[in-house]
């Protein structure tokens, strides 16, 4: 649970305990408004760097369970772990993009709704921490910027309007999903440790989709979509190396 932050930065209403009244309200600036965006900026950084530098917790159980550890050859390891790296610094992209559109959204429901799809991606940041881990790899050296840059997509998306948000959701799920499904190939027979985390995945960010699209998401130019995928291509490979 997040803590609410310094007293100071909570919302406060004028007119609430105010005997100026009305005049005062529409002549003034409304404090409550600056304070809440600065209290929730605050809140983000905060976040921003536990998601980063931070070990974090998931609250369903790890998919992989007590199945085998089965990947011994050391190139099979190196191989799956840059996989799971891969995966990994794309969960901090999808914790960072889904808070920068909450933080921006304008429909309390759609706030609400990108930060529940975002614990999802906290459990599936942690799954592919630990399997990073058990393969004796390391998370990318770059996610401060993963975060940083997707943060301010996230935001800026936000700007566009709830269902263009939204429209951004179903179309980044889309293509995780996509990216997810080559994964499943791509990592070492046998590896059903990280492939049991990769499916469970999977069908988050096929229910994230689907939730975005009944919630009225705007489906996004074919240039935009083109764009986001050459950005996650540019992400992928970079991530798989460092
Ligand atoms: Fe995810
Ligand atoms: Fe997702």
């Amino acid at each position: 649970m997040q803590s609410p932050g310094p007293a100071f930065l909570q919302p406060r209403s004028v007119a609430a305990d105010s005997p100026r009244g009305d005049t005062y309200n529409r002549c003034m600036p409304d404090p409550t408004r600056r304070f809440s965006l600065a209290a929730r900026l605050i809140r983000e950084i905060d976040r921003g760097l536990r998601t980063v530098a931070a070990s974090n917790v998931a609250a369903r159980p790890n998919p992989a369970g007590n199945s085998a550890e089965t990947v011994g050859e050391a190139a099979s390891r190196r191989h799956a772990a840059s996989l799971m790296r891969v995966n990994h610094a794309g969960e901090i992209a999808a914790q960072a993009l889904y808070h920068g559109q909450a933080l921006t959204a304008r429909d309390p429901k759609v706030r609400a709704a990108l930060l529940e799809a975002a614990q999802d991606e906290t459990d599936h940041l942690a799954w592919c921490e630990d399997r990073v881990r058990e393969l004796d790899g390391r998370t990318s050296l770059l996610s401060p910027v993963w975060y940083v840059g997707a943060f301010a997509i996230g935001a800026i998306t936000g700007l566009a309007g709830d269902r263009t948000s939204l429209g951004f959701v179903a179309e980044t799920e889309k293509q995780v999903v996509e990216h997810l499904e080559s994964h499943l190939h791509e990592l070492p027979e046998g590896d059903d440790r990280s492939r049991r985390i990769v499916e469970q995945m999977q069908l988050d960010e096929a229910r994230h989709g689907a939730d975005a699209r009944h919630a009225g998401a705007r489906e996004l130019p074919r240039p935009i979509r083109d764009l986001m995928r050459r950005t996650a291509r540019i992400m992928t490979g970079t991530a798989y190396r460092i």
